[in-house]
């Protein structure tokens, strides 16, 4: 881990993980090797990623954020009730941090653990935050929270209550095995008493969710098709973008949408030495967004060790916001102090 002391914003820290675990170009040989090819989603977001999932957020047909924030507005004093002043606000994939800001208008915490994988974003977010918030020690994490089993130690963050804010439905992007996985992992982030604030997406109509993740404007289909031209960039790939289309499909009985890029004739590409063939109408799967049920979602967190306190959501349930809490019979994990080595 290193600090980085050059940021322009009161009291904020940026900390780099360089625990990212795979690299990009290993990701991509295997991904592009096996049977059905497939990319990481957390490759999307280079810099201009981050801003096409900016962009995206206003669309018409994105719902997800908009009906978010209303949930958020509607409910904000109740929602900021449920935690605790003076404590920790921690968020993997902080982005731009709107919604959070929101949540800090009527919720101030001692300090906010801002994480991401997009050091663009990550910077831009954190030091709005902490230009915004003067009073809130801001700490910016750039790292893979799927691989950042404990916080770095510089983060410090002592005894106060901690609060997991996950919003964006972002934990859609997971499997419910990694869902679980990933609950059980933030845990020991937590400590027995910190709790967990996550907006999730709902199931709903077909045509809904497709429009959603396949807008009018064409803003998702750059988004995804970004992320060949950012191998391009980074490891000398010569995908020629104009031969790939975008595709967005609401598997029913998965119950997500899934975005692939699909090749639109029979084509060769080289990554980084290695040659990969693909036959028209072959894809590239590269992000699945899984929606739930409410009871489906709150059975889901049961099997990770937690149960739900609160639900808020809008008045047609497209959207959920959910407060998760440690099941007493999970409680034994002790809280895990940052630089304890533990
Ligand atoms: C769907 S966006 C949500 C952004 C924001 N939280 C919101 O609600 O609008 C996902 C965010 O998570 C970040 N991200 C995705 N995968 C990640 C990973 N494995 N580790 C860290 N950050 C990740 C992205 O850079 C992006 O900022």
């Amino acid at each position: 881990m290193r600090a980085h002391p050059s940021i322009p914003a009161p009291d904020l820290v940026l900390v780099a993980s360089d625990t990212f675990g795979t690299s990009l170009l290993d990701d991509v040989h295997r991904g592009l090797a096996g049977q059905r090819k497939t990319l990481p989603a957390k490759w999307f977001y280079d810099a201009s990623g981050s801003e096409l999932f900016e962009a995206i957020c206003e669309l018409p047909e994105y719902y997800v954020t908009r009906t978010e924030m209303a949930i958020l507005s509607r409910h904000l004093d109740e929602i900021a009730a449920t935690m605790p002043p003076g404590g920790t606000m921690i968020e993997p994939g902080s982005g731009a941090g709107v919604k959070t800001r929101l949540l800090l208008q009527a919720s101030v915490p001692a300090t906010y653990v801002a994480i991401d994988i997009s050091r663009s974003m990550l910077e831009l977010g954190a030091a709005q935050t902490a230009r915004q918030f003067p009073s809130i020690r801001v700490v910016a994490i750039h790292a893979d929270y799927t691989r950042l089993d404990r916080l770095p130690e510089a983060v410090d963050l002592g005894d106060a209550a901690r609060t997991l804010y996950f919003p964006g439905s972002t934990i859609g992007n997971f499997t419910p095995e990694e869902t679980r996985a990933f609950l059980g992992r933030v845990a020991r982030w937590l400590g027995p008493t910190g709790s967990v604030l996550i907006g999730v997406d709902t199931k709903k109509d077909r045509a809904v969710l497709e429009a959603a993740y396949d807008d009018s404007e064409g803003v998702t289909a750059r988004f995804n098709l970004n992320l060949l031209a950012r191998l391009n960039a980074e490891l000398d790939a010569d995908f020629d973008l104009a031969r790939f289309r975008h595709r967005a499909r609401y598997d029913e009985a998965l119950g997500r949408v899934e975005m692939h890029l699909e090749s639109r004739v029979d084509q060769e590409v080289t990554v980084g030495q290695r040659r990969f063939t693909f036959r028209a109408g072959e894809t590239i799967h590269t992000e699945s967004s899984y929606k739930y049920a409410p009871a489906e979602f709150r059975a889901l967190c049961a099997g990770a060790g937690y149960e739900c306190s609160n639900t808020w959501t809008d008045a047609a349930g497209a959207f959920a916001i959910y407060r998760l809490v440690r099941s007493a019979s999970a409680t034994t994990i002790t809280p895990h102090r940052t630089g304890d080595g533990t």
